[in-house]
C-alpha cells in the first residue's frame, strides 16, 4: 500500500512549524483533520514503512508521539459493544508471534463515554494474554524492548486504530494528559520532564557520577539526579527545596553561571534555565571543559519566540564544542523542546 495515515500528538504552541517540518521531510503530508488543538489526523502518500523509516532517520523535533491509522470506523457508545468492535478491527491488523510482548494504549478524546480508556485497555490485553501473548506495562520495557504496541484513539464516536512497535511510535506512552497528571512527591513538574527526557533518549545513569544542574531552584531535576545517586551541585539565584538543603550529596551555588569557574570537571550537566536558546548555547560551550570527555549534557531550549530559528541557531552554537544528538518535544515539554548533547 502505497498510502498511510497517522495520529500525531504535539504541542499546540508549535503547530505551525510542526506542519513545516513534516512537510520538509515528507512532501506528500497533509493535515487531514484536528481531533484536539494537540492531535491531528494527518496523512502521506508514502507506506507506513516509508515513513517510520524516514521518522527513525531525520526524527521530527516537534512530534511528540505518533500512531498508525490502520483502522477507522464507528462506535456505539457502550461499553459491550464497543470493546467487540474494537476488537474486531484490531484482529485485522494485529499480526504478532505467540509469547510477544505487547501494549495496550488507548485514548478518549473529546468523548463522553460510561466506560474509560482504562476498561478497554483491560479488555483488550485480557484478550491477548489469553491467546498466549505477554502483557507490559512497564514504560521501561516498551521502550527499551520495542515491544508491539496496540493503540486506539476514540473521538466522539469515530475510533482509530494501529499497531506498531514502540519505537516507530517516537514516545513509550500515547496519552498526554493521563502521563503528565501522573503525580507523586515531585518538587516541581520539572522532574517529569528530566525523567521523561532520560526514558526518551534511553540515558543509562550511573549510580554514582557527579553533575552539574544549572537553573536548578526549586531542585527537581536536582533531586532526580541524586535520587540516582549523583553528586550534584547545584547553581541557581533561587532557592532549593527545603528537603533538598542539608542533604550531603548536593552542594547549592547560590548565585548564576556566569558568576562562575569550575577545576573540576562534571559527568554529566543538565540545563533547564530559563533563559534564550542562544545564550544556553554559549554557556553550554563556556562550560565545556567542566563536562569530562565524552561527557553527556540535557538541555532545554526556551522557545518563546521563532521556535523553529530559535533551535536552528542554538544548535549552530552548540555544534562548536557538542553533539548534538536529539532535540525533541516531550509530553513534558511547553514552549520548549529537550535535546540531548555529547562533548566532542
Ligand atoms: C524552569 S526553572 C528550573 C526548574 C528546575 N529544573 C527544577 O527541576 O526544579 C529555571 C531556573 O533557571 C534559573 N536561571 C535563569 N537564569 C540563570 C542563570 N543565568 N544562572 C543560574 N540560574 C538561572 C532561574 O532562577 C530558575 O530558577
Amino acid at each position: 500500500m502505497n498510502k498511510s495515515a497517522y495520529i500525531i500528538t504535539f504541542t499546540p504552541y508549535f503547530k505551525n512549524i510542526l506542519k513545516a517540518e513534516l512537510t520538509d521531510l515528507d512532501k506528500s503530508v497533509y493535515f487531514d483533520k484536528d481531533i484536539s488543538d494537540s492531535i491531528a489526523l494527518i496523512n502521506s502518500k508514502k507506506s507506513f514503512s516509508k515513513v517510520f523509516d524516514l521518522y527513525k532517520k531525520n526524527t521530527p523535533i516537534f512530534v511528540k508521539h505518533i500512531m498508525p491509522v490502520m483502522r477507522t470506523g464507528k462506535i456505539t457508545g457502550t461499553l459491550e459493544s464497543d470493546r467487540d468492535i474494537l476488537l474486531n478491527g484490531i484482529r485485522e491488523i494485529v499480526e504478532m508471534a505467540k509469547g510477544s510482548k505487547f501494549s495496550v494504549q488507548c485514548r478518549i478524546v473529546d468523548a463522553n463515554l460510561s466506560y474509560s480508556s482504562k476498561d478497554l485497555e483491560v479488555y483488550i490485553g485480557n484478550m491477548y494474554f489469553n491467546e498466549g501473548y505477554i502483557p507490559s506495562f512497564s514504560d521501561k520495557e516498551i521502550l527499551n524492548e520495542d515491544i508491539f504496541v496496540i493503540s486506539v484513539l476514540i473521538n466522539k464516536f469515530d475510533y482509530y486504530i494501529g499497531f506498531s512497535k514502540s519505537s516507530d511510535n517516537l514516545n513509550f506512552q500515547s496519552d498526554e494528559h493521563r502521563i503528565c497528571s501522573r503525580t507523586g512527591r515531585e518538587i516541581s513538574r520539572a522532574e517529569n520532564k528530566l525523567k521523561e527526557a532520560l526514558a526518551v533518549f534511553k540515558m543509562e545513569l550511573r549510580k554514582d557520577g557527579s553533575a552539574l544542574d544549572l537553573g536548578a531552584s526549586p531542585g527537581g531535576w536536582t533531586k532526580v539526579l541524586v535520587d540516582y545517586g549523583y553528586k550534584v551541585t547545584s547553581v541557581d539565584p533561587g532557592m532549593l527545596d527545603i528537603s533538598l538543603q542539608d542533604n550531603p550529596n548536593i552542594t547549592h551555588l547560590k548565585c548564576k553561571i556566569e558568576d562562575l569557574k569550575f577545576k573540576e570537571s562534571f559527568d554529566l550537566i543538565v540545563n533547564d534555565m530559563n533563559i534564550d536558546p542562544q545564550i544556553t548555547g554559549d554557556i553550554m560551550n563556556s562550560l565545556s571543559e567542566a563536562l569530562k570527555e565524552k561527557g553527556y549534557a540535557i538541555v532545554t531550549l526556551k522557545l518563546p519566540i521563532r521556535p523553529r530559528e530559535s533551535v536552528k541557531e542554538a544548535t549552530k552554537i552548540l555544534n562548536m564544542k557538542y553533539d548534538v544528538l536529539k532535540i525533541r518535544s516531550l509530553f513534558h515539554n511547553r514552549q520548549e523542546v529537550t535535546a540531548l548533547l555529547r562533548k566532542k
